[in-house]
């Protein structure tokens, strides 16, 4: 059933766990994510980012999730990520999504809070809650030194303010945690997360957590984050999959079977997210 995200988030908030957040750019993966969910009876999101409208086109994708969390035995919300304009928000509600990121975190901090606002009003009117970041989540960059990654994390008395003054539903923080596979362990700043949880009522996001060892996120969803977003994981399993395929079967041309076993390893990984996040039962 299509559900909004806020309550969903607002149930993992209160019985410390996680919902996982996973983006889609098609058909199969839009099936992975869903068939996983359905399986393991968790909520979820599925998420489509602007790259993703623009590559499958901003009708056809939406309409596929739509219609598919409508049919899902599971609660499911779709998500914009990383909403790159108010344009895109529209766009977005339009096409009926329940629940949106507005991600303005690269501006200086006013700028940031103006277009979260604007967003905000725009999508409370119609009961669709949003996530704002602040801080900055990066790309995998093991060569960065200490203080610059540092300068880069979340503050949590700015996530304080930024909440205050935004008036949004989540807030993804930057604690440790890039887009992308990461070049060395990652290490996640959790004296960072606690002191911002300690501060922060809204339900905390994390990002970029594809390759976040699982003790470190089991560590997370135990420290107060509600939300989780795996992309490259996905992604990885999908490619790698349809490779060893062909490899093996090089005259298969029926793309429904090349897929069907890209759809499996898929579903896999997000079976398994789904347990390390302690939304398995969930629904
Ligand atoms: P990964 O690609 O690292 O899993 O991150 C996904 C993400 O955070 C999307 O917003």
């Amino acid at each position: 059933m299509l559900v909004t995200s806020k309550e969903l988030l607002l149930d993992a908030q209160k019985n410390s766990y996680a919902v996982g957040a996973f983006n889609t750019n098609n058909l199969e993966i839009t099936h992975a994510i869903i068939q996983a969910a359905e399986a393991k009876q968790a909520p979820v999101l599925v998420q489509i980012s602007a790259g993703a409208l623009k590559y499958a086109g901003p009708d056809f994708l939406p309409m596929i999730v739509a219609k598919a969390a409508k049919l899902a035995s599971v609660p499911v919300a779709i998500h914009l990520d990383h909403g790159p304009d108010f344009e895109t928000v529209m766009l977005s509600l339009r096409q009926g999504f329940t629940s949106i990121m507005r991600d303005a975190s690269k501006l200086p901090y006013d700028g940031n809070v103006a277009e979260v606002r604007k967003v905000v009003e725009a999508c409370h009117a119609i009961g669709i809650p949003v996530e704002a970041e602040i801080g900055k989540i990066g790309g995998a960059e093991e060569h960065v030194v200490v203080s610059e990654r540092e300068a880069t994390m979340s503050d949590p008395d700015e996530c304080v303010r930024f909440v205050a003054d935004a008036g949004f539903d989540f807030l993804a923080v930057a604690i440790g945690n890039a887009h992308g596979f990461y070049k060395g362990e990652p290490k996640l700043d959790f004296e960072r997360l606690d002191e911002i949880r300690s501060k922060v009522d809204v339900p905390l996001v994390l990002h970029g957590a594809s390759g976040i060892p699982d003790h470190q996120i089991t560590e997370a969803v135990k420290r107060g984050i509600c939300k989780i977003n795996i992309d490259t994981e996905i992604r990885n399993a999908f490619i790698r999959t349809m490779q060893k395929f062909t490899e093996e079967n090089p005259d298969q041309i029926d793309p429904r079977k090349v897929f069907k076993p890209c759809i499996a390893a898929m579903q896999d990984v997000v079976e398994r997210k789904i347990e390390i996040f302690r939304s398995a039962g969930r629904a």
